[in-house]
Parts: C-alpha cells; sequence; structure tokens
C-alpha cells in the first residue's frame, strides 16, 4: 500500500502553522488553578498583607460592584474566594486576560497571586 503514509505531507503544513503559533503565544493554553496546588509550608500571603491590595490595585475600578465596568465584584475576601478559579485562569502566573488594560501587574505578583489563591485565598 503506497498510501499508508499519504497523510503525512499533507497535514506537515498544517501541524507546522499550530506549532508557531504556540510558539508566539497566539494559541496559549491557560493554567489552572486545579494544577498549582497550595506549596507544603503553606502561604505566608493573606487577604490582610496581599489579596485587598492586588485587588485594589488591579481589579477592583472595574470589577468593584453594582456600579463598576463589570457586575462581577471583587472587593471582598469572600466573593474573591468563590470564583479564585476563574481568577487564576485569567490573573494568576503567565495567564494575562485580566486585568486588560495597560497596566498589568508585575510578574512577581501574579506569582504571589497564584500561590495566595491555591492555598486557599487566607
Ligand atoms: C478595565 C476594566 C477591568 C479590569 C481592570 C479588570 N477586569 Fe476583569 N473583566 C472586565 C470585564 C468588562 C469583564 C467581562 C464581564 C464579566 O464577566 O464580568 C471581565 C471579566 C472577568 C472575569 C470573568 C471571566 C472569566 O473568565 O471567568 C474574571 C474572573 C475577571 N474579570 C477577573 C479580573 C481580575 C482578577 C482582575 C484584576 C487582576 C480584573 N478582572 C481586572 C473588566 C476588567
Amino acid at each position: 500500500m503506497s498510501r499508508a503514509t499519504g497523510f503525512g505531507p499533507a497535514l506537515a503544513p498544517i501541524l507546522a502553522l499550530a506549532l508557531g503559533l504556540l510558539a508566539v503565544g497566539c494559541v496559549s493554553i491557560p493554567e489552572e488553578l486545579a494544577d498549582h496546588p497550595c506549596p507544603d509550608g503553606g502561604t505566608t500571603l493573606t487577604w490582610e498583607n496581599f489579596g485587598h491590595d492586588f485587588m485594589r490595585s488591579y481589579c477592583v475600578h472595574c470589577h468593584g460592584g453594582p456600579n463598576g465596568y463589570s457586575s462581577r465584584a471583587l472587593n471582598t475576601v469572600e466573593a474573591v474566594r468563590v470564583q479564585r478559579d476563574r481568577i487564576f485562569i485569567n490573573s494568576a502566573l503567565d495567564n494575562t486576560a485580566m486585568p486588560p488594560g495597560p497596566d498589568d501587574p508585575p510578574r512577581d505578583e501574579r506569582v504571589k497571586l497564584a500561590e495566595w489563591l491555591a492555598c486557599g485565598a487566607p
């Protein structure tokens, strides 16, 4: 059967394109909370010493409640805890969907956010 490997050449350009898009980050696979457990030693980060400031600096001007740009409120620790998987997938580590504007948190803040959320947003 001479057609046994016939798909190889036809698929090659498609595969190359897909890999290329992945490489330049056009198609990125978001990192999820479920894949990032709380570190063994727990965390020293809390709403008081980290979460509140992070949300206030980067999120609450749009997610401040019913009169915000989004009706999704992220201004209390309870609200953040309930939505922590969605917050993670949008904002932690290399997930940069949120905030959408130019005032992005620095990478080390996104790393702290990941740890804090992974430990249950204490
Ligand atoms: C410039 C305004 C703005 C800022 C700043 C902003 N958001 Fe958003 N966000 C929106 C809008 C608009 C939506 C879409 C409406 C909705 O789903 O609430 C949204 C949607 C979301 C969603 C729901 C989408 C999903 O995938 O579940 C989450 C979670 C979220 N934002 C988290 C955050 C976090 C965390 C921050 C801060 C790091 C942030 N946002 C900063 C405007 C903003």
